[in-house]
């Protein structure tokens, strides 16, 4: 016997119902860039701004971003160190399990002092790190980090141009995202709490 147009078009609906669901049920995008499995920006060896010496490992546990730049910036950092301020109070309590990370690329003015002073400014959890100029130049390579002295170079009066992304790494220590420079600190709470949520 033949199925009843009525029939069949009950199952169609129905079909196209359970589709859509399927697409429901995918994961939506990040809002930053999804750059898990990515084989650079694989850790860090450091001293923060305390003096003691750091790992990427040391901050297992917590969902971290690291940011590379210079504290005598005049636009760029500050403006990407308090969109991540903005982030940690989105968050609220889970900004607990988040760690925000600034690796200069200027070792030579930012001393362990000025770190000090200028990460926890922002938000006094941020940690500040340097390295010497090598470890600097290896960390940069590492996280394929551009940064160059420009302006007058001769003296200590130079600026930096310098890579502005910010990458974030999984509370298990894993590469997950690149969040463009001036993201919103909506978007990156979002994905923070994505994060966040895993584990
Ligand atoms: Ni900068």
């Amino acid at each position: 016997m033949p199925a009843s147009p009525l029939r069949y078009l009950a199952v169609l609906f129905t079909s196209c119902l359970l589709l859509a669901c399927g697409t429901d049920e995918r994961e939506p995008p990040f809002n930053s860039t999804d750059i898990t499995g990515a084989n650079y920006a694989r850790g860090f060896t450091l001293t923060d701004h305390t003096g003691a010496r750091r790992t990427l490992e040391d901050y297992k546990g917590k969902v971290v971003t690291v940011f590379f730049g210079f504290t005598q910036c005049p636009d760029v950092c500050p403006t990407a160190l308090s969109i991540m301020s903005d982030v940690m109070k989105r968050l609220g309590s889970e900004s607990e399990r988040v760690q925000v990370l600034f690796i200069t690329v200027d070792p030579e003015r930012d001393t362990q002092e000025m770190l000090a002073h200028y990460a926890p400014a922002f938000d006094e959890r941020f940690v500040g790190l340097y390295g010497t100029l090598d470890e600097t130049a290896e960390v940069a390579k590492e996280f394929r980090v551009y940064y160059a002295k420009a302006g007058d170079t001769s003296g200590m009066n130079y600026t930096i141009d310098h890579s502005t992304g910010t990458f974030v790494f999984d509370t298990s220590g894993k590469l997950r995202l690149h969040v463009r420079h001036a993201e919103t600190a909506e978007k990156i709470a979002e994905d923070l709490q994505r994060l966040l949520a895993e584990g």
